[in-house]
């Protein structure tokens, strides 16, 4: 952790965050009022107007669907911090100028209803990067998520690393206590069946008893890497294996099938991404919930 994700999330994003929100949201209800109210709005429309406004297609209302939902669903995530709001003021962005440039200058809006039309939109379009940018200024933003989020965890506190029970949003206590794996291991017997004790960025640290001959299987996506605390363990491949003692560690390369083998019980420690599934390709009884912390 370094010391960028202990500073608390400053007043004027919350601002912008709402601010965005608001916005948003009166894009939004604009858009549902085209839909739903169009006839009732254009009554005091002239001919020239009426007749741009049919002139549009069906998909430029797609078209502003999208920009106007991504946008509201950016501003949320702007508000949650999440990662995935650039990616959704990305579409809305691009939509919006989809939109604009059919609707004001292929269709000739600019033409029959004046300069001021292209008010809201303009807007949207200047303010997309301002929101992308505040998000991506936010020291705590993105690809930390995780640093400031509550651990799912069954005690009380959390023993080495972060601590966020009492912190408050955008806060990270730290808990100075070290994470003891003998006393971890103590709190479940169940083979085969990972728990987690820590993240390290998008990796997590697991802990697993193993006895017996697990299923072959590959992971598509990422390396594992095996470190055995307590026992032997053998690595089986298809064209060979690798045995392992106390204190040795091996990483197998993602897509190589293995089949991890114990002939007694042995502790070993996992290192991989958040969310892999222990059978990986294959399917079975020993598929283990890949999410749950001790
Ligand atoms: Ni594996």
């Amino acid at each position: 952790m370094n010391k960028e994700t202990r500073l608390a999330v400053p007043v004027w994003y919350w601002v912008i965050a709402v601010v965005a929100l608001l916005w948003n949201l009166m894009g939004c209800t604009a858009f549902a009022m085209e839909i739903f109210a169009q006839e009732e709005m254009m009554e005091s429309w002239t001919e020239e107007q009426k007749e741009w406004a049919r002139s549009i297609p069906g998909w430029i209302y797609i078209v502003y669907g999208l920009a106007v939902t991504t946008g509201v669903g950016g501003s949320i995530g702007l508000l949650m911090r999440k990662s995935w709001t650039v990616a959704l003021y990305a579409v809305s962005f691009v939509s919006v100028i989809v939109q604009m440039v059919y609707t004001m200058i292929i269709a000739g809006g600019l033409k029959a209803m004046g300069p001021g039309a292209i008010v809201m939109p303009a807007f949207v379009v200047v303010l997309a990067p301002c929101y992308c940018g505040s998000r991506g200024s936010l020291k705590v933003g993105i690809g930390s998520d995780r640093a400031v989020q509550p651990r799912r965890n069954s005690e009380d506190h959390i023993s080495g690393g972060l601590q966020n029970s009492t912190a408050p949003p955008g806060e990270v206590n730290m808990n100075y206590t070290a994470i003891n794996l003998a006393s971890r291991f103590e709190k479940f017997t169940d083979t085969w069946s990972p728990r987690i004790v820590a993240e390290m960025n998008d990796y997590q640290i697991k802990l697993v008893r193993l006895e017996g001959e697990f299923v072959w299987h590959s992971h598509e996506h990422t390396d594992e890497t095996f470190i055995v605390l307590e026992g032997s363990l053998t690595i089986e491949f298809r064209d060979g294996c690798v045995q392992l003692q106390t204190g040795e560690m091996f990483v197998v390369p993602k897509d190589v099938e293995h089949r991890p083998v114990a002939e007694t019980m042995c502790k070993i420690m996992i290192i991989e991404p958040r969310g892999v599934t222990n059978t990986g390709t294959a399917d079975g009884s020993l598929t283990a919930p890949n999410d749950i912390w001790i």
